[in-house]
């Protein structure tokens, strides 16, 4: 099984990602998690993305097409893969066109209001990469041990930016598969259980 992930920041695409991919036994592809990899490896890739990232600006589209290429040649891809926050552009999508046929996308719908609210409460694992909220989470720790942090790209300046140039370069993406035929927009603004509860429904399908 192929899918997609969309949505704004902050709509839950990874905290869902991670339970589908697992419930399905398919990899979990997600591309800022792969940025943020290479910015802590301290690469030349990483400390490009790092400055593009921070201001809430994506990364060229051929940077990230390089790596997805490569990762879905990957053994734990063999049984199908997730993407989450990809593609995020039409360049994108088109050109994944010629790389994998895809089974269904899944589109996130949350309130705006709702979506400042949980990227600036979110907290990071420096380690594992695990995150947390901290309306339901209160230790500074992760479970792993590890520090939490907030990421640069959360601060609320630069959410406002990344949600701007979430309407201009990824929402038309919602329109592109809608004529695909391969869109299901799913509410997500709601307990994560029942998020995942309504994926669940669309995939099994
Ligand atoms: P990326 O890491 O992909 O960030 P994003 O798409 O902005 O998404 P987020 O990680 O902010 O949100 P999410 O939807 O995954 O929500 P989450 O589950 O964490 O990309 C970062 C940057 O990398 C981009 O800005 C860009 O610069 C670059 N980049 C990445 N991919 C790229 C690409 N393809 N092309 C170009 N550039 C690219 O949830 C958020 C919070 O809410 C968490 O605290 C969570 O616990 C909480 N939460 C989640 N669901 C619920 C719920 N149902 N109820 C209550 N709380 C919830």
């Amino acid at each position: 099984m192929k899918l997609i992930f969309l949505g704004p920041p902050g709509a839950g695409k990874g905290t869902q990602a991670v339970k589908v991919a697992q419930k399905y036994q398919i990899a979990h592809i997600s591309t800022g998690d792969m940025l943020r990899a290479e910015m802590r490896e301290g690469t030349q890739l990483g400390k490009e993305a790092k400055e593009l990232i921070e201001r809430g600006e994506l990364v060229p589209d051929d940077v990230i097409l390089g790596m997805v290429k490569n990762r879905i040649q990957k053994e734990d891809c063999k049984n199908g893969f997730l993407f989450d926050g990809f593609p995020r552009t039409i360049a994108q999508a088109e050109a994944l066109e010629s790389i994998s046929a895809i089974d269904h996308v899944i589109n996130l719908e949350v309130p705006v209001d709702t979506l400042i609210r949980r990227i600036s409460g979110r907290r990071m694992c420096a380690e594992c990469g695990a995150g947390y909220h901290v309306s339901t989470y209160t230790d500074t720790n992760c479970k792993c041990g590890a520090a939490l942090f907030q990421r640069e790209d959360d601060k609320e300046e630069t959410v406002r930016n990344r949600l701007v140039v979430y309407e201009r370069s990824t929402k038309p993406l919602i329109d592109y598969y809608t004529k695909k035929g391969l869109l299901h927009t799913v509410n997500g603004d709601a307990d994560i259980d029942v998020v995942d509860a309504a994926i669940g429904a669309v995939i099994s399908k």
